[in-house]
């Protein structure tokens, strides 16, 4: 199967808010796909429509295979979901609830036992594996909801925000474990609002904002498409009258701020001969010089900004 997760025109409203606007996915088996957006832009109730925890409002899904919209307990069968809310019993040990959860899926006695050992030292809760769920942290019950969901089989994982309430610590750790799950095979859907993570270890980037898709692709090619304005930093040792001289080069945006000039432009290496060209034949010397390509970071920021003014413009 080439394709865990299709999804066609995929609509969910809540009586006339569009919370998903009409979107389609397609994540390949076996890779990480990441779903960024920021807050309210649709990723939660993207995730509850793909795992069948809401029905859509219009649209079709095909999930490892199976219309998920005529068979929706066929596909849970063969899914992990871990929701963005806190799930645990209160009284229970950390322990105890991954041996429940287990048997929840039926996973023989023997297995059960050597997932449990695995996941305790995995998501580093072996201190804490007497512990109730009520008496450990907020960082700790996350990594307790995440670890459980790794008691069972599946083809195919929803992880919602995962890393949420995580110390960088244990948040590096699940995304290790994270790649490991899927060079043995598994195939996840991620969501995050945090772009870092999603280039560490998503494969392909899908960016949502106000329940529509504004842009899909690997994190490399989103680089190229949005990403080839560079940032350049020039440090100077004079004061002079800086700004003016350099007043006249285009195809870029110039600042010069106490000894700094920066410099945001699509054509970087033009300009930043220029800029040295002008520098030197008024003998300014230069002490440091660095030119930074634009993070995912500021193209997420950009993609999104851009879509949220064309909604503006068109929705007068
Ligand atoms: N049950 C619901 N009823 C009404 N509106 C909802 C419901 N669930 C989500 N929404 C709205 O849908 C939008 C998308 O929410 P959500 O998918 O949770 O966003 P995200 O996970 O990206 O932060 C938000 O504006 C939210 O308020
Ligand atoms: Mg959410």
């Amino acid at each position: 199967m080439l394709y865990c997760i299709e999804a066609r025109s995929l609509l969910k409203s809540y009586g006339n808010f569009t919370a998903v606007d009409g979107i389609d996915l397609r994540v390949q088996s076996g890779k990480i796909f990441g779903f960024l957006g920021p807050n309210g832009a649709g990723k939660t109730t993207t995730m509850k429509l793909l795992t069948t925890l809401i029905p859509p409002t219009g649209g079709q899904m095909n999930i490892l295979g199976i219309d998920a919209i005529k068979s929706p307990l066929e596909v849970r069968k063969k899914i992990g979901v871990v929701l963005q809310q806190p799930s645990y019993e209160p009284t229970l040990s950390v322990e105890k609830s991954l041996e429940k959860y287990g048997m929840m899926w039926n996973v023989e006695k023997k297995i059960r036992k050597e997932r449990v050992e695995e996941l305790l030292s995995a998501f580093d809760l072996v201190e804490i594996r007497k512990k109730k769920n009520d008496d450990i942290s907020i960082g700790q019950r996350r990594r307790v909801q995440v670890a459980r969901e790794f008691m069972h089989d599946m083809e195919l994982l929803f992880l919602d925000e995962p890393t949420v309430g995580l110390d960088p610590s244990a948040r590096r750790g699940l995304l290790d474990y994270i790649k490991v799950k899927v060079k043995d095979g598994l195939t996840i859907f991620f969501t995050t609002h945090i772009l870092e993570e999603a280039e560490y270890l998503c494969d392909d980037i899908a960016i949502i904002n106000k329940g529509k898709i504004i842009a899909v692709d690997t994190p490399e090619d989103l680089k190229n498409k949005f990403g080839r304005e560079k940032t350049i930093k020039i440090h100077i040792s004079e004061q002079k009258n800086v700004s003016a001289l350099l007043s006249e080069i285009q195809d870029c945006k110039i600042e010069y701020n106490s000894g700094i000039i920066t410099v945001h432009s699509n054509k970087s290496e033009l300009v930043l001969q220029n800029i040295l060209q002008i520098l030197a034949s008024n003998h300014i010397p230069v002490e440091d010089l660095s030119v930074v390509p634009t993070s995912l970071e500021e193209i997420f920021l950009s993609v999104v900004k851009n879509s949220n003014a064309s909604n503006n413009s068109s929705g007068q």
